[in-house]
């Protein structure tokens, strides 16, 4: 009787506690319209497609363990899908959003609300468009604060600011993949990088509005710099500060401190910055990493400022200049390299050790022969080829009719295939001079089936086909622990030795380093079809691309949930 009282009283402990976390946990509900905007950059006014007419779109602000509900309507002329980057949708593939893997486009006119629960995740993620390059002007932040009255694991900031770092065509980005599309070769490069939508002083028509962040003597704020750029590593640095940088991806660090950051597109770091200078102006920049090679690239620098609240006004009529920082060279590949060895978790953290699935990926872009029915103006890639790019030689195409997840929960034959190589189909010297009969993929929807709950690493190998280039390498669904990184070709027999199967940071993005590789682990617990691709846009159009399809594991709380009633007809 005793022991059945006491049993009944922690079960009544256990649901109390359940419901008031329940109770603190909020439901943030939003209303996306994505419509067509003017907006006037580099003295040019362009129809570009936003969300509610901001650019960047509304921020999503919430504490872990919030639920969202957001019903996008779209009133643009293009099919169009958000995905919430780095969310893991636990059980929720339904809202993760990448066109026709989980879900068909929401048609013009049409709408969907995307749900889900933010589950153990705090720091900064973001949102995009996942159709064509509507990302360029379709993303905003998703601040994650932690759990209701928890502390953070520093110093509460006087300040919490974020700065999207953006990429701006004079062009409508749409028009701009189509004709690379078309003409099989390399898209127009960008005109601009932006700061929450701004350029910035160093362009013309941009001084107006370049961005502020305000800051006061003596204060710790936090800053959250996010690469929401399409197809451009970026470098990040203020002048005359340093940075701690305290997490990335929506997971802490064990803090550090750099004066340069440097972000892969989708990849985001919380630094914190102390007001400890002259009270004036300083420029906080951005401008290329660049690791491929005879690449054209924008090469522009986009600024905000860093103002101290306390500033000493200047005399009228005279405007003082902020203090320029010292950015990397663009091609600085030592600068990222100790930057990103600077990662750890801040604690010991359960790294999977006894593996289930040994995967091995190369990263390849690639150039296919001109098809006998194509003309010379479809043909415009390097000596008449056209662009293509892949994971394990396969050039990884959409499904245009159905998702692959709606094709995986249905049952619905022929729509792709579970025969993804977990090898690349032939070895070679990767990072070496690949014979040129290695540089045509196959392109083809080729999933890899795992079963739930198991260990899985996968070495991501960049390769030297047409050029190395560091791949931002982006997986929906889940974070990873980053274990080892290096140049050259990864051999198991000499790198396994270097793992850190302690400390090693999570992330959901990891900068494959050029001409090298790198290797991540994670316990496949996340039932779905989850997409991974290089977050280069350029790259994903490509093929550069693969999708992990995640059984059901027993009962319920192991598998995908129904699909919602309003999902988008294909
Ligand atoms: Cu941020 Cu599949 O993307």
């Amino acid at each position: 009787m005793e022991s059945l009282n006491a049993k009944h009283s922690s079960l009544f402990l256990a649901i109390f506690l359940l419901l008031s976390a329940l109770a603190n946990a909020k439901l943030h509900e939003h209303e996306f319209v994505v419509q067509a905007t003017p907006v006037k950059r580099l003295c040019n006014t362009h129809n570009a497609i936003t969300v509610n007419g901001q650019l960047p779109g509304p921020t999503l602000e919430v504490n872990n363990g919030d639920t969202l509900a957001i019903r996008v309507t779209n009133k643009a002329q293009y099919n169009l899908t958000i995905h919430w980057h780095g969310v893991r949708q636990i059980r929720t593939g339904w809202a993760d959003g990448p066109e026709f893997v989980t879900q068909c486009p929401i048609r013009p006119g049409e709408s969907y609300t995307y749900r889900f629960t933010i589950e153990g995740q705090e720091g900064t993620l973001w949102w995009h468009a996942h159709s064509s390059w509507l990302r360029a002007t379709v993303y905003g932040a998703i601040i994650i604060h932690p759990r209701e009255g928890r502390p953070y694991p520093f110093p509460k900031p006087h300040r919490d600011s974020f700065l999207l770092l953006g990429e701006w065509w004079d062009a409508n980005p749409i028009d701009v993949v189509r004709e690379a599309t078309r003409t099989g070769g390399a898209p127009n490069i960008s005109d601009a990088f932006t700061i929450n939508g701004q350029p910035g002083d160093l362009y013309k028509c941009s001084s107006q509005d370049t961005f502020i962040v305000p800051i006061d003597s003596g204060e710790t704020n936090l800053l959250r710099v996010i690469n929401a750029a399409l197809n451009q590593p970026l470098f990040f640095t203020v002048a005359n500060h340093q940075m701690v940088v305290v997490g990335a991806d929506a997971s802490y660090l064990k803090p550090f401190t750099t004066n340069v950051l440097m972000l892969g597109p989708g990849q985001t770091t919380d630094v914190l910055i102390t007001g400890d200078q002259p009270p004036s102006k300083y420029y906080m920049a951005a401008r290329a990493y660049q690791s491929a090679q005879n690449a054209p690239f924008d090469n522009t620098t986009t600024t905000a400022i860093l103002q101290y609240k306390s500033a000493p006004c200047p005399a009228k009529g005279v405007s003082i200049k902020p203090l320029m920082p010292n950015l990397p060279a663009y091609n600085d590949t030592n600068t990222v390299t100790s930057f990103s060895k600077s990662f750890r978790s801040p604690r010991r953290v359960e790294v999977p050790t006894e593996i289930d699935e040994s995967l091995f990926f190369t990263i390849s872009l690639g150039l296919n022969n001109c098809p006998p029915n194509f003309g010379s103006s479809q043909c415009q890639g390097p000596n008449g080829t056209r662009f293509t790019a892949s994971m394990n030689n396969e050039s990884f195409v959409l499904p245009n009719n159905i998702s692959i997840l709606q094709a995986l929960h249905h049952g619905i034959p022929g729509v792709f295939t579970t025969d993804f190589p977990a090898n690349p189909p032939v070895k070679f010297d990767y990072t070496g001079n690949v014979s040129r009969s290695l540089w045509q993929p196959v392109p083809g929807t080729k999933a890899y089936k795992l079963k739930f709950g198991s260990r899985v690493q996968i070495v991501l190998q960049d390769t030297s086909i047409v050029t190395p280039e560091n791949h931002p390498i982006h997986l929906h669904g889940y974070d990873f622990y980053i274990v080892a990184q290096g140049f050259g070709n990864f051999d198991p027999k000499k790198d396994t030795s270097k793992f850190n199967l302690v400390d090693p940071p999570m992330r959901n993005t990891v900068a494959v380093p050029v001409n090298g590789w790198a290797v991540i682990r994670f316990v496949a617990d996340n039932p779905g079809a989850w997409i991974m691709h290089c977050h280069l846009d350029v790259h994903i159009t490509w093929g550069l691309a693969t999708v992990l399809v995640v059984e059901n594991g027993f009962g319920e709380l192991e598998a995908l949930e129904p699909p919602p009633e309003d999902l988008p007809l294909c």
